[in-house]
């Protein structure tokens, strides 16, 4: 099993990412943090909340709220991709409480309790994830796997013509991260590798939400906005980083190329903040980070239509599914 906390900002793909959680049986997650970013920050915690309760897990995952604005930056949304990110679903619950503790708090807590043996998902930006490592010098020794979706490996933005979303929005956390020395740091990028391999064409993605689960028509409700403007920008077909991020650590043999890359990430220019510059070893620099570079995309969409065949009943009902 792997122990694994999922650090969010929940919409559209995070709560694909958090289904693989929930449901794959090498994955135990062990809490949920929030850190801002898509979209507004009380509708990411009731995102999760949401897809906690279509897997009919609610309340078995703590959610904890974490940062709740970039570092240093305005925050800056991406509703205009990604609508409020729940495709318009919701549910009454008194049991969709947030725990107590913050979520930096919880990610030094539970890494100190067990150090080495958990491993994080990050696929928000990364305040959450620099703010423990500026609030505790042993924290990144003590994390197992740090994998991250963020940037692009010497490709295309999305938010910008040089920059991805969670990078951009906070730079200067994804370069205290790249600078923290976690032992095992793994990224995930936008281009080419989800562009390419994590981006389900629109027939394929009809099938899957046809597929007659709660869980099915959810995944279908919940990304068809992000894949309508998917379309409008030129991309074609539903994107799936997120869900890829925890995919790749759970399972190792879906990628079938990375290498070792020194990463840094743009802070000082305003026209290319939160660009990814990715060094080969051509270069020889010290890397800091592995970067996946190709994945089996046909095993990959089989885990996601496995995870979301599963039988799951919804712990109270939710209006528009
Ligand atoms: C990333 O930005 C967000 O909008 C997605 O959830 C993903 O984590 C892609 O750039
Ligand atoms: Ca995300």
């Amino acid at each position: 099993m792997t122990h694994v906390i999922i650090d969010t900002d929940t919409a559209q793909d995070d709560c694909v990412a958090i289904l693989v959680g929930l449901l794959d049986p090498r994955a135990d997650l062990l809490a949920i943090t929030m850190v801002a970013g898509n979209v507004g920050f009380e509708q990411q915690v009731a995102n999760a909340q949401l897809t906690l309760n279509v897997a009919g897990m609610l309340g078995r995952v703590p959610v904890h709220a974490g940062c709740r604005r970039p570092m240093l930056r305005e925050w800056v949304s991406a509703t205009d991709v990604h609508g409020d990110g729940s495709g318009g679903l919701s549910m009454q619950s008194p049991d969709a409480v947030v725990d107590d503790e913050h979520g930096v708090d919880a990610l030094l807590r539970i890494t100190a309790e067990r150090p080495g043996e958990v491993s994080i998902v990050a696929i928000g930006p990364l305040t959450n994830i620099a703010t423990a490592v500026v609030k505790d010098r042993g924290f990144a020794a003590r994390v197992k796997s740090l994998y991250v979706m963020g940037g692009s490996n010497n490709g295309r933005g999305n938010i910008t013509a040089s920059a991805e979303y969670n990078f951009y929005v906070d730079p200067e956390a994804a370069q205290i991260v790249m600078e923290a020395g976690f032992t095992d740091l793994h990224l995930i990028t936008w281009d080419p590798l989800t562009l390419r391999d994590a981006t389900i064409a629109r027939a394929d993605f009809d099938r899957l939400g046809a597929i007659g689960t709660p869980l099915a028509r959810f995944f279908h409700t919940m990304c068809t906005a992000t894949l309508d403007y998917d379309e409008s920008v030129g991309i074609d077909g539903s994107t799936h980083p997120d869900s890829l991020t925890i995919a790749a650590l759970l399972h190792p043999e879906l990628v079938l190329a990375d290498a070792q890359y020194r990463v840094d990430v743009e802070t000082a220019s305003a026209l290319t903040r939160g660009y990814s510059a990715m060094a080969w070893d051509k270069f020889g620099l010290a890397p800091n980070a592995t970067v996946v570079e190709a994945i089996d995309s046909g095993a990959f969409f089989a885990l996601l239509e496995d995870v979301l065949r599963t039988p799951t009943q919804p712990d109270v009902p939710i209006t528009g599914l």
